[in-house]
């Protein structure tokens, strides 16, 4: 596995054949991992890409939060069958000068857009460099970020830009949480209020199974879920289409029902794919994963050890 840091030196390392790219922002866990091993099946080379952005982050202590630590994300990403990894400093995504942004402003207009301002402008843009400097074939990208999903795919169409963008499903932990780097920042009360995200979103998946499509009764359902628990700010419950995010008031088509919270001081987010069956509704629960999640494997607090509520423990 190579380690470069700019992207003509990435290019300059590909044989023929398909080039897959997995961005990321490290700390890898296990729905990283789903990511470049579906790249390592569909491509000749994977590039993953390492690098935490700062233009999408509004919140300055959220950014400085970020979990961060390069040497495991290299032996994981190793393990993982990556052949390059693209791990650029800031001066080489944002040059002296660089001023070119992109935005997507409808598919931006809802959820993470409107409680998070700026955010997918910065997705947008640095997804976009990564496509133009390294040119894949392919980009993988989890259903987990589905409005990001839905920004990313749309941008690609509206550039013309020659990637097939890939979603693939939701990796949880064994008690129904979404796989997140965050998640190494909450303790074991913040733990149990964050499964209240999941909670609610099962619940409205059988629901919405059984019968239910109006889309305001499935967002009160996974609302009182985030409610109801205790150290939890809910801040969305939003039924929107896949290819849009656009909000929609009837399950109807195929869409998400996405969420998104305050957790102590941790900020999460999670949503549950529907698709029709003609008029039956299926949902897209995710993966889960039956052993400790290796997000916790060596990590300062392992989130299945910690004994007491700490005040370091919402990751101040
Ligand atoms: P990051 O949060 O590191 O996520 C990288 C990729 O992993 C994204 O496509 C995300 O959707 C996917 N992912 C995260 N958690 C997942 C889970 N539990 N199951 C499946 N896939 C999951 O998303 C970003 O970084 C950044 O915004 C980025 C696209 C790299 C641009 O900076």
């Amino acid at each position: 596995m190579k380690v470069t840091g700019h992207f003509d030196e990435t290019r300059g390392l590909y044989p023929t054949g398909r080039i897959g790219l997995v961005p990321t922002m490290g700390f890898l866990h296990e729905g990283h991992i789903s990511l470049l091993k579906a790249a390592r099946n569909a491509c000749d080379l994977v590039v993953m890409s390492l690098y935490v952005n700062g233009l999408q982050f509004g919140d300055p202590s959220d950014l400085a939060e970020y979990p961060r630590d390069r040497e495991r994300d290299l032996g994981l990403a190793a393990e993982a069958g990556v052949d390059v990894v693209f791990a650029p400093d800031d001066a080489t995504m944002y040059p002296d000068g660089d001023e070119t942004r992109v935005s997507v402003p409808s598919v931006a207009a809802t959820m993470e857009g409107e409680f998070r301002p700026g955010h997918f402008e910065g997705v947008a843009t640095v997804v976009a460099k990564l496509f133009a400097g390294l040119q894949p074939d392919m980009a993988f990208f989890g259903m987990k970020d589905a409005q990001q999903l839905a920004v990313v795919t749309r941008m690609a169409e509206d550039l013309a830009m020659p990637v097939e963008v890939v979603g693939l499903p939701i990796v949880r932990e064994s008690d129904g949480l979404a796989l997140s780097s965050r998640n190494v920042r909450l303790d074991p009360d913040l733990r149990d209020a964050a499964l209240s995200l999941s909670r609610g979103l099962f619940a409205a998946a059988e629901r919405a199974e059984a019968g239910e499509l109006d889309g305001p009764s499935l967002e009160e359902v996974a609302m009182d879920a985030m409610e109801a628990a205790a150290l939890t700010k809910p801040e969305y419950a939003t039924l929107a289409g896949s290819a849009d995010a656009e909000r929609i008031p009837r399950l109807d088509r195929p869409a998400f029902l996405a969420v998104a919270a305050g957790v102590g001081s941790v900020r999460l987010i999670d949503n549950i794919h529907f698709s029709l069956e003609g008029t039956r509704v299926v949902a897209d629960r995710g993966v889960v994963i039956t052993r400790t999640s290796m997000l916790y494997e060596g990590a300062p607090r392992r989130a299945d050890t910690i004994t007491g509520g700490g005040s370091d423990a919402a990751g101040s």
